[in-house]
């Protein structure tokens, strides 16, 4: 299955990508995760984009269409694939569609811009592997220390609280345009993102089903 995971910043994307990926075995792809990983590594697409999203605005359309251009044509995403934080912009989705692949399906977990602070705020990733934890919702095992791969844990800096307002700015005038897009095409799902983490993927699941 090809499926888009749509959604404010903070709203269970990249959680729910994962859980999607264990349960179907196919992979998930965060253009986020990858220009992290770009910042992280001195790469010169990682010094490009450091600054948008230092300042909670998106990286140039053009930038992350090459990155899912190039992501999509490697094997393990011929089986089925899961974006997550692509498309983001209607150029962006014209240009998926340019991309001569099929999406089945488009996820969008909708929660309110009150409730977005304080996931964003207690939120801790592993930029190693990409893996993400709340420090109340989703605990790891170990504090500070990636389950999965045992890397240390950090705060992203634009979650500071500032930097959120910008980004929830920008996707509501940029990326929320992408669910009418969607729903034209009538391949639009809708998850309500519950309390809990257990909660909202037992939604998600049902929408792969319905
Ligand atoms: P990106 O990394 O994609 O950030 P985002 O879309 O702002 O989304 P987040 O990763 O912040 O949230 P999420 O929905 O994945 O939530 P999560 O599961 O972590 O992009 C970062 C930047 O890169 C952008 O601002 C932009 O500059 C650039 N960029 C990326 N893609 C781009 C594109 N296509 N075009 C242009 N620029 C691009 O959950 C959040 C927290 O809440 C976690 O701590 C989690 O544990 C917790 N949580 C999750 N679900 C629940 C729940 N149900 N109940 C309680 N807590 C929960
Ligand atoms: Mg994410």
């Amino acid at each position: 299955m090809n499926l888009i995971l749509l959604g404010a910043p903070g709203a269970g994307k990249g959680t729910q990508a994962e859980k999607i990926c264990e349960r179907l075995s196919i992979p998930a792809v965060s253009t986020g995760n990858i220009l992290r990983e770009a910042m992280a590594n001195g790469t010169e697409m990682g010094l490009k984009a450091k600054s948008f999203i230092d300042a909670g605005q998106l990286v140039p359309d053009e930038v992350v269409i090459g990155i899912i251009n190039d992501r999509l044509k490697e094997d393990d995403c011929k089986n089925g694939f899961i974006l997550d934080g692509f498309p983001r912009t209607i150029p962006q989705a014209e240009a998926l569609d340019r991309m001569n692949v099929r999406i089945d399906r488009v996820i969008d977990i909708e929660v309110p811009d009150e409730k977005i602070a304080s996931r964003l705020s207690g939120r801790r990733v592993c930029l190693k592997c990409g893996a993400t934890y709340h420090t109340e919702f989703k605990k790891p095992k170990a504090e500070g220390i990636c389950d999965v791969c045992g890397d240390n844990l950090v705060q992203r800096k634009d979650d500071m609280p500032e930097t959120v307002l910008d980004r929830l700015k920008t996707y509501h005038e940029q990326t929320e345009p992408l669910k009418d897009f969607y729903e034209k095409k009538g391949i639009l799902h809708i998850v309500e993102g519950q309390k809990n983490v257990e909660d909202t993927t037992a939604l998600t699941f049902k929408a792969l089903e319905d």
